[in-house]
């Protein structure tokens, strides 16, 4: 086993709760944004952070921010660990600051150990993991693997109407550098992202880590019914095209699909409803909601869009309305790399950890980043499963815990040789 301090729970809370500073919804949760004032402070935390700890900071044209640790052979393709700092509404606090924060401190305890390696050793802030402001998630893993050009960035606007394009403009992101951002097959040496679970797996069998063999992927759809608006009062119920109840017979009709099928990895939720006009006393003429599909079989999302398609072109039939299905997104599960969940296996024995080898049923950057580089994740409990809620807990001693698996995990690939394939 490497020598190496052990990675410090001090040190990790203090930075998660500084960076929980950053905040727009006090008392109720952490709200951070994409690109709000909250996100662009927290960014500048983090950079501070990196220097501090002595790594070399950069950003690509996307935002992604890399501290680099230097290696004695700086040629070789490096070695990934990061996560994100953005968050859902009133999310908690770990989930993403986990994998930066704890990327920090392996870095550090990795640098004051003294051993040396020959790769670079980078902790990557990902640009907006989470779908809130522009309603795809994963901008700065996409762009990095080469899913997300400057063009499109022109084609993604928030609820105010301002694109990424806009904002990265405004922010003095140069468009130019734009294509710079992707990463071929070969750049990266490897990757591996420390996370909270987001479920009771481990807490109920007892374990403190998780080693991630797969990633089930999203499918994200915006559904829209039009009905005609009415008159709540005056519209007798035969005559309505209520765009409500049709949206509802839809929406329990997604629940089945999922709820129904063979494989439980496979799930869906509609999280997002708005009702136009929305009045008590008007039949609503439109409704547009959100669904988020997920499971680890790609073919079995197809079966069930299709299914939803068929669902849409019945009810309106049936309803008289009109429906349409946009697919926002539509991503392939992605697979951890053999050797290096191997190598995460043999630390957690080495440092006597208990481990579960584990499926995430949560999407991360990495799943962008297996389509360029091999990837595993290491998972620390989450307290009651609970997460992308307030209540999201996490203890410091687990992070720290599983700092000390990532930092010699890194160490480790940091001085491989061989080219990962
Ligand atoms: C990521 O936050 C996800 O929704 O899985
Ligand atoms: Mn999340
Ligand atoms: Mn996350």
């Amino acid at each position: 086993m490497a020598h190496m301090q052990a990675a410090s729970a001090e040190n990790i809370r203090r930075d998660i709760e500084n960076l929980n500073q950053f905040n727009a919804t006090p008392g109720d949760g952490i709200t951070r944004i994409l690109f709000t004032d909250q996100e662009l402070k927290a960014r500048e935390y983090i950079k501070k952070r990196m220097e501090e700890t002595g790594l070399e900071v950069k950003e690509d044209a996307i935002g992604n921010i890399f501290g680099t640790l230097k290696g004695s052979k700086p040629n070789l393709a490096p070695v990934w660990t990061g996560s994100h700092i953005d968050t859902v509404p009133h999310a908690g606090s770990f989930d993403g600051m986990t994998g930066v924060v704890g990327g920090l401190e392996a870095l550090r305890i990795i640098k004051e150990s003294g051993n040396t390696h020959s790769r670079n050793i980078q902790v990557i802030v990902f640009t907006s993991e989470e779908p809130t402001r522009f309603g795809k998630g994963c901008l700065g893993s996409r762009a990095l693997a080469g899913d997300l050009t400057q063009g499109e960035t022109t084609g993604l606007s928030d609820e105010t109407g301002m694109t990424l394009a806009q904002v990265l403009d405004r922010l003095g992101y140069d468009k130019k550098q734009f294509p710079d951002i992707k990463k071929e097959r070969g750049d990266v040496h490897g990757c591996v992202e420390l996370h909270i679970e987001q479920g009771a797996v481990l807490e109920n069998i007892g374990k403190k880590t998780g080693v991630v063999t797969a990633i089930s992927a999203p499918t994200d759809l915006i559904i829209e019914v039009e009905g005609t608006q009415e008159h709540a009062g005056a519209t007798p119920m035969p005559m309505r095209k209520d765009a409500m109840t049709a949206a509802a017979r839809m929406i329990l009709k997604i629940e089945e699909l999922a709820r129904t099928s063979d494989n439980p990895s496979t799930v869906a939720t509609v999280g997002k409803l708005d009702i136009f006009p929305g009045a008590t006393n008007v039949i609503p003429g439109k409704v547009r909601f959100t669904v988020d599909m997920r499971s680890d079989s790609f073919e079995e999302k197809e079966q069930i869009l299709h299914k939803i398609q068929k669902n849409a072109e019945a009810l309106v039939e049936i309803e008289g309305v009109r429906i349409s299905v946009s697919i926002v997104s539509h991503e392939h599960p992605a697979s951890a790399d053999k050797h290096i969940v191997d190598v995460i296996r043999d630390v957690c024995q080495r440092q006597n950890k208990e481990y579960n080898v584990m499926v995430s049923g949560a999407y991360h950057d990495s799943m962008f980043v297996s389509r360029f580089a091999p990837f595993s994740m290491i998972f620390v409990p989450s307290r009651g499963g609970i997460s992308h809620h307030k209540d999201e807990w996490t203890d410091y001693e687990d992070i720290a815990s599983g700092v000390d698996v990532l930092a010699e995990t890194l160490l480790i690939m940091s001085n491989e040789e061989v080219k990962q394939k």
